[in-house]
């Protein structure tokens, strides 16, 4: 992928990058909708992503292009606004760009920037986190600031709250810039405070995604961010981490039934991450697994945002040979399921689970086996 980014930057601009950044997509292992509640997650970064290349140049504008579809798509924006339809890609670098000097950052006045990926868009795997990690780091080597990993992630979601307007937590952008091959990132989000956890050998990542997703998952998403918070007040604390199970209980009829279910799906969640990483420490993938598919069964029932397409591709999962458990990866309505699996798990056998769903939808999900990666960084300068 570098050469591609370096090829296509070369063609498109009559000359050679003098950066490229590389930031992976991402799997939310467990914790689903618990990063914005201040709780604990696990996710792992992954061997695919966004390259961007990117130079400096001396007429002041920001050309951005992307070969993220079909073809290029050029923006070229002296005026920072914010975009919709095909050019709505480039919303996320032009907000990180927009954020820098938030940060005390400077930012690079004019460039040429290209970006690339082999990432599954829509697919749940945070192409956006992506994108805009690659985006800054390629800024920041353009300026030659060196901000510590925490600020880059920090920054991403910024521009992510911020420009792009999504109230989405610290999850996506924290594995994405801490990332470690063989490893999980464990992300307080209280602090936050970021760590790396071994993932056993002969773990193995299955991504399937729908293609199908809610025509409102943005709003959706907003929705339930504002169902909890609005819990969490209601239960006379700033946020549902600060809620135990048996607090939630007691509180039960200060709450609506639906504000009841989504608490309780945020407090269990929590304390399913804990059990996660205790049976991870321990090597014991199988009650990993059962925990996975309880993690989706509390989506499916009491946070409400699973889908029959990903509740068909769980319960076909959960009874194939070598899958340990399966979930909804991400923030839902849509998307991808995610299966860890043994290593005798097989792509005749991921063909068969697409059989099933193809039955039913009339249509095959995408299969991907995805090993885990390193986090984002700077591959040329
Ligand atoms: C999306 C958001 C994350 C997180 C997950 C749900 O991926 O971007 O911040 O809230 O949904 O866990």
């Amino acid at each position: 992928m570098k050469e591609q980014v370096v090829e296509r930057f070369t063609k498109l601009y009559g000359h050679a990058p003098e950066v490229v950044a590389r930031a992976p997509g991402r799997i939310e292992f467990i914790g689903n909708h618990t990063d914005y509640n201040g709780g604990t997650v696990l996710g792992a970064a992954i061997n695919h992503g966004v390259w961007v290349a990117a130079r400096k140049a001396a007429d002041g504008e920001l050309h951005l292009a992307t070969a993220l579809q079909r073809g290029i798509v050029i923006v070229l924006a002296r005026d920072p606004r914010k975009r919709s339809g095909a050019q709505h890609w480039a919303n996320y670098p032009l907000g990180v760009w927009v954020s820098l000097p938030k940060f005390g950052l400077r930012q690079p006045e004019g460039f040429e920037y290209l970006a690339v990926s082999d990432l599954p868009v829509g697919a749940g795997l945070s192409s956006s986190a992506a994108i805009e990690l690659a985006s800054a780091l390629a800024y920041l080597a353009l300026t030659r600031e060196q901000p510590s990993r925490e600020t880059v992630v920090k920054l991403g979601r910024y521009a992510e709250n911020n420009f792009v307007g999504v109230p989405c937590g610290i999850l996506d952008q924290g594995v994405s810039g801490f990332g470690r091959k063989d490893h999980l990132v464990f992300i307080d989000c209280r602090g936050p405070r970021f760590e790396t956890v071994p993932l056993p050998a002969g773990a193995h990542f299955w991504i399937f995604n729908t293609h199908a997703k809610h025509a409102l998952v943005d709003g959706l998403y907003a929705t339930r961010h504002r169902e909890c918070l609005d819990a969490a007040q209601a239960l006379g604390v700033y946020q549902l981490v600060d809620v135990t199970p048996a607090q939630l209980e007691q509180g039960k009829a200060r709450l609506s039934a639906v504000g009841y279910r989504r608490a309780k799906h945020v407090v269990e969640e929590i304390d399913r991450v804990a059990r996660v990483r205790a049976s991870l420490a321990g090597g014991d993938l199988a009650e990993v697994g059962r925990l996975l598919t309880a993690s989706h069964r509390s989506s499916q029932t009491q946070f409400e945002n699973s889908t029959a397409e990903l509740d068909l591709l769980v319960d076909t999962l959960a009874v194939t040979p070598h899958v340990y458990g399966a979930r909804l990866t991400g923030g839902g309505f849509g998307g991808a399921v995610m299966a860890l699996t043994d290593a005798k798990f097989s792509s005749r056998q991921a063909a068969q689970v697409a059989k099933v769903y193809a039955r039913k939808f009339g249509s095959n999900p995408d299969v991907l086996h995805c090993e885990t990666g390193d986090g984002a960084a700077v591959i040329a300068a």
